[in-house]
């Protein structure tokens, strides 16, 4: 799927329905379950490769999946990929360079963390041809300043986040994910933005929703506070994913109690 049919999806009022995904069974499960989008995240260092943080992750590897999950994909979903930590804040340049490995993987967009100071990579990458997701809230790249800490709690913090989310706007970000961010403040960035925002711990009040697979497959050992185990209770994987895509797009899931 191409950025304009998913952006016309959300125009026409319909929640867009996230993923994280690694490979390519799942991601052929996924497409056929009408998942809309598949984030080969970088989350894959910590729940693949069973690292403590997504810091170690490489270029190579996030190529690697994002190839396998395009495969299993057929078409059918719109892949985004992560940039890794490392391979876009040192340049404007470094970053298309590493945006082109994840595209010509597949990929249908890329993600990278961090607020305004990032605008200007933005632009270089939309004015190039590659489409960019904004990423903030809780930046897991950040985790050595930040811990996992929910963000945008008190107002300067929330202050800088919707100035954030603005830059990146008019840079030319055309989705925003928004992790671990209170609910109404997910709700005024949502209203300020014209482009779809994508919420992980954030409440109900984003364009669409995304999860860690693990979490929803109760895999995690101590999953977090807004995820939710949509397996136990299914009778298989595919009613297990079927379920999650009937929530998010009827809004029943994430509720008020699914942000920080
Ligand atoms: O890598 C990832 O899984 C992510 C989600 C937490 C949004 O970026």
């Amino acid at each position: 799927m191409f950025l304009p049919q998913l952006l016309a999806k959300s125009a026409k009022g319909e929640k867009l329905v996230a993923l994280t995904c690694y490979d390519a069974s799942f991601a052929r499960l996924m497409t056929r379950c009408g998942i809309d989008i598949l984030l080969v995240g970088d989350s894959l260092g910590m729940t693949i490769q069973g690292h403590a943080t997504t810091l170690p992750v490489t270029l190579e590897q996030m190529v690697y999946h994002t190839e396998a999950v395009t495969r299993g994909a057929g078409g059918g979903a719109f892949i985004l990929a992560d940039l890794p930590f490392g391979t876009y804040q040192a340049s404007a340049e470094q970053a298309f360079a590493a945006s082109a490995r994840l595209l010509a993987a597949g990929a249908n967009m890329v993600k990278l963390e961090g607020g305004g100071v990032l605008a200007p990579t933005v632009r270089f990458l939309v004015e190039r041809g590659v489409p960019v997701c904004g990423h903030l809230g809780l930046l897991p790249q950040s985790v050595n300043r930040t811990g996992y800490a929910p963000q945008g709690r008190d107002v300067t913090s929330a202050t800088r986040l919707l100035q954030d989310a603005e830059a990146l706007m008019q840079a030319g970000a055309q989705l925003m994910v928004l992790e671990s961010i209170p609910s109404v403040l997910a709700e005024e960035v949502t209203q300020r933005l014209s482009i779809p925002t994508i919420g992980i711990g954030a409440g109900p009040y984003c364009n669409g929703q995304v999860l860690v697979l693990q979490d929803l497959l109760g895999l995690t050992p101590k999953p977090p506070r807004f995820a939710r185990d949509f397996l136990t209770g299914a009778l298989s994987l595919e009613e297990a994913l079927v379920n999650y895509a009937r929530a998010v797009r009827e809004g029943t899931f994430p509720g008020p109690e699914h942000c920080v």
